[in-house]
């Protein structure tokens, strides 16, 4: 019970990876509250975490927007008080197009969420916890392909090299104040990201991921050779945002199968 009684919010909790977070951090005692843009997946969530006698509280929002975000603490710390851990795990993909293809409008679509928004609502926790005297802990989501972006991600992989980076601007400026700020980059998990690739790509709903685990294994650069799962992305975000990470600040941790240092 790691979490006990703490309040914790989480972006994108709607599903997949966020899912799996609130629900860890629901059973180990959190409050949690499901930050997501669609209200069906949100409320889902919620609605499980309850039934097993969990606390949550799903809040619409869309992360892209400064007024949501700042409905969303105050909603929020109405509910549970100040905050305690924020995740920032929301993200979109992006069409699968290469940086030279790439429209401007794609680019500006995918840093509204995964670089704008994910800093505004990191920032507005962070604030929150400097106002309340809270030392908390923040954690973001990037990816593996913000180190080592291939050729289509001409949009995704810099808006995630940018939540690498303003997680350690911010872990810099919120240091003074007992709060840390970390960042857990994911590898290949299966999950709904992945629906608009295989859209564009005419693949089969539910078969990117398994396609570039083989790829990748083929290629001697997944050492663990098998995708990873939402539970084991949350286990290192719940282990970062808790007590026993207490001297851990401005780091990114790899959790990718040992596929970043191949890649
Ligand atoms: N699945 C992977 O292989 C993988 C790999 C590396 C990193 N990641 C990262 O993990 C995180 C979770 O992704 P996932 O794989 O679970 O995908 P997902 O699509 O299942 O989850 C993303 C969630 O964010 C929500 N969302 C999207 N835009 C939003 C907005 N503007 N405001 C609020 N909520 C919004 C969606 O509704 C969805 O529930 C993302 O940051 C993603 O970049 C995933």
């Amino acid at each position: 019970m790691r979490f006990k009684d703490k309040h914790i919010i989480i972006t994108g909790a709607g599903t997949g990876i966020g899912r799996g977070i609130a629900h860890l951090l629901a059973d180990e005692g959190g409050r949690v509250v499901i930050a997501n843009r669609n209200r069906e997946n949100g409320e889902r969530v919620a609605g499980e975490i309850k039934e097993k006698g969990g606390t949550a509280l799903y809040i619409q929002t869309d992360v892209s927007q400064d007024k949501d975000i700042a409905c969303l603490i105050q909603q929020a710390t109405d509910a549970f008080g100040p905050v305690d851990v924020a995740v920032s795990n929301a993200a979109i993909s992006e069409s699968a197009s290469s940086a030279l293809e790439l429209g401007m409008e794609e680019w500006d679509r995918v840093f509204a969420v995964n670089a704008r928004g994910s800093f505004a609502f990191c920032r507005a926790c962070g604030q929150n916890m400097v106002d309340c005297g809270t030392h908390g802990s923040i954690v973001t989501v990037a990816t593996l392909m913000a180190r080592s972006g291939k050729g289509m991600s001409g949009a995704y992989a810099p808006s995630k090299a940018a939540v690498i980076m303003f997680t350690k601007t911010l872990a810099k400026s919120l240091a003074p104040m007992g709060i840390r700020v970390n960042c857990v980059s994911p590898g290949v998990v299966a999950t709904d990201i992945y629906n608009r690739v295989e859209d564009e790509m005419m693949m089969e709903r539910g078969t990117f991921a398994d396609w570039l685990v083989e790829e990748s294994v083929k290629n001697g650069q997944l050492l663990i050779p098998r995708a990873g799962t939402a539970e084991e992305i949350a286990a290192a975000v719940a282990f970062l945002a808790s007590d026993a990470a207490s001297y851990i600040t401005a780091q990114n941790l790899s959790v990718d199968g040992g596929m970043d240092w191949c890649w």
